[in-house]
């Protein structure tokens, strides 16, 4: 399988274990803010061709519908394809929660998803609300089961209570916010961590340190965001609707930063959360 132009090198960068003994692909493409309609449908498709095999979706993106339509006609083996959609806050709760999951799937027009995340740690309801996904998982319609932005403090709760262990947490981080604490305590526990937002959002794509290590490794800025991520253990969720960038932001198996250049990246850290930030929930 390639990305683009870039040779896919070897199962453990290019994928990742989960702890239910599925394998992630280790570049996902993001479809937050990516219109309804004929422009996320173009992107999942022209993802698919290139090569991408991971999908990252949520109720409140309002997009599932053509996600899914997109992976269905794409041709490509529905168990190669790895899906992720979300929870979102109003919907939190046992059985609303169950009954969100059914109409999310239900717009996805899939008998499972890959991987069901609480999207947010909502104080009160976000226990009860991964007892509905615990069920999800058991019943095989949630292949894996994780959660969203939740913090070490949310997950030490969450696992003195769960049956399950999340499988995943997808949680903002680039060099300039990296949860380096949440990271450590999300390894001790075989978490996977999924980055979100992995190029700032285009806030810090031409910072002087990023463009210099990109000038060095003759890549762009964007894949040295992303490159980082990936070096450091994590799943990225680029997000693109546009063909050139799509591609740009999955070749990253064919080179890699040294120590020196991701010494340089590690030390950009400065607490920048370019969306809501968890560390104000409860
Ligand atoms: N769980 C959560 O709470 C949560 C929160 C935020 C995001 N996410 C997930 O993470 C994904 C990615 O995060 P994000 O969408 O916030 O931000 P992002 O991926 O960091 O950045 C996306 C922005 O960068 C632009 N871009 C993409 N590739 C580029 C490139 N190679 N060079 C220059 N600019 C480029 C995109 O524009 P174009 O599209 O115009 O190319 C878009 O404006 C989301 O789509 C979503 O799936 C999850």
């Amino acid at each position: 399988m390639t990305y683009g132009d870039a040779p896919m090198t070897t199962l453990d960068e290019t994928t990742l274990a989960l702890n239910t003994g599925a394998r992630i692909p280790t570049v996902g493409l993001g479809v937050w803010q990516a219109p309804q309609g004929e422009v996320t449908r173009a992107a999942v498709t022209t993802a698919l061709k290139l090569g991408y095999r991971h999908v990252d979706t949520a109720r409140i993106y309002r997009n599932e519908a053509d996600v899914g339509a997109a992976v269905r006609e794409s041709g490509v083996p529905r168990e190669d394809v790895f899906v992720t959609t979300k929870l979102w806050n109003d919907d939190q709760g046992y059985d609303k929660a169950l009954r969100a999951f059914d109409q999310s799937l239900g717009r996805l027009g899939l008998d499972y998803v890959d991987l069901y995340l609480l999207h947010w740690p909502v104080a009160g309801r976000r226990l009860e609300s991964w007892r509905a996904l615990e069920k999800l998982y058991a019943e095989g319609r949630a292949r894996a089961v994780g959660v969203s932005n939740f913090l070490a403090p949310h997950l030490r709760e969450l696992l003195d209570h769960a049956k399950v262990t999340p499988a995943v947490d997808q949680i903002e981080v680039t060099p300039f916010l990296q949860h380096r604490y949440t990271r450590a305590f999300c390894a001790e526990r075989g978490i996977v961590v999924e980055a979100y937002s992995p190029l700032t959002r285009g806030r810090k794509l031409d910072h002087p340190a990023v463009a210099g290590v990109a000038a060095r490794v003759g890549r762009t800025p964007a894949q040295v965001l992303l490159r980082w991520g990936v070096q450091r253990g994590m799943v990225v969720l680029p997000k693109s609707t546009h063909e050139a960038r799509i591609a740009e932001n999955a070749a990253l198996f064919d080179f890699s930063l040294d120590d020196a250049a991701m010494a340089r990246l590690d030390a950009l850290e400065e607490g920048l959360a370019t969306g809501w930030d968890p560390r104000d929930q409860a």
